[in-house]
């Protein structure tokens, strides 16, 4: 079950109707993280614009600490690019990929939804997430790690799903004839869906991506508690910050009805838990 490098040529070639920012990718059976690796091939000169995949990762890294498990049969995949976002705007990575992979795999009839900031999830259950990290010099963002995981055919906990199974358990006319039947044409989907992502907020500017982001976002609309006061998920700023209404304001005191909630400072929960 190791990751087949001709089948992942051969998946690229035939989707390849844009303009490539990864031009090699570079293929593991085992690594500690993809994202780790994706930074020693960077120091050892190798020039941005590339991937790296791993059949498994021993040390994989989530969000906020959080441990990656990654057995056989997941993807995981590590995109390095050259960025010239300012320090405090490096979330926008996230963001556009996270939309560019959603967008991609809805394009195929999987109705990928994101979960604010960086969750990948099919019917209310997390199929994936990204990790962003960055390399800064005098308040700006020179280098940049973006790495995924999806859940193929690995087991998952109970919040998860796998793509391989849901596939399975679809009616078939409802997938847009273009199911992956390996990791390999998985992968290459995922790598042309950060390009895409990458391309809009380059070309078409964050406004434009977020007002797509949104769009694909599960949490609009959602009742969120700060401080005990109730309010209202608004949208997203172009920081990554959760834009929230709030319903606290009353006759006797005036407070402000909006509020940004930073990424890692709240946790939303998924639609369906078991
Ligand atoms: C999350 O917490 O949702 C983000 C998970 C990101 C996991 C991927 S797997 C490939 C890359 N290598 C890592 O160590 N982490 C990311």
């Amino acid at each position: 079950m190791e990751f087949n490098r001709q089948k992942l040529e051969l998946a690229l070639e035939e989707r390849r109707n844009y303009t490539n920012i990864f031009s090699s990718i570079h293929i593991f059976d085992t690594v500690s993280s993809t994202n780790t690796t994706a930074w020693e091939l960077l120091k050892q000169g190798i020039k941005p614009g590339f991937a790296v995949i791993a059949t498994t990762q021993t040390s994989g890294r989530g969000q906020w600490g959080r441990q990656w498990n990654s057995p056989k049969g997941g993807l995981y995949l590590s995109a390095a690019l050259n960025s010239h976002l300012e320090v405090n705007h490096g979330y926008q990575l996230t963001l556009a990929s996270a939309w560019g992979i959603a967008q991609e795999l809805q394009d195929c009839g999987i109705f990928v939804e994101i979960k604010w900031p960086n969750d990948l999830v099919l019917d209310g259950y997390k199929l994936g997430g990204i990790l962003t990290e960055t390399k800064v010099k005098k308040a700006l963002i020179t280098q940049a790690v973006i790495g995924v995981g999806i859940n193929w055919e690995n087991p998952t906990p109970e919040t998860g799903i796998n793509l391989k199974t849901w596939q399975t358990n679809q009616n078939n006319s409802s997938l847009n004839n273009s199911s992956f039947v390996s990791l390999e044409e998985l992968a290459a989907k995922i790598i042309q869906g950060i390009e895409f992502g990458i391309r809009c907020l380059e070309q078409e500017g964050v406004d434009i991506l977020l007002s797509r982001y949104v769009r694909l976002l599960v949490n609009i609309g959602e009742k969120v508690y700060v401080n005990n006061n109730p309010g209202t998920i608004i949208g997203v700023n172009p920081s990554g910050s959760l834009h929230v209404r709030m319903e606290s304001s009353n006759s006797e005191s005036v407070t402000t009805p909006y509020i940004d909630l930073q990424p890692g400072t709240i946790s939303l929960g998924y639609r369906k838990t078991s």
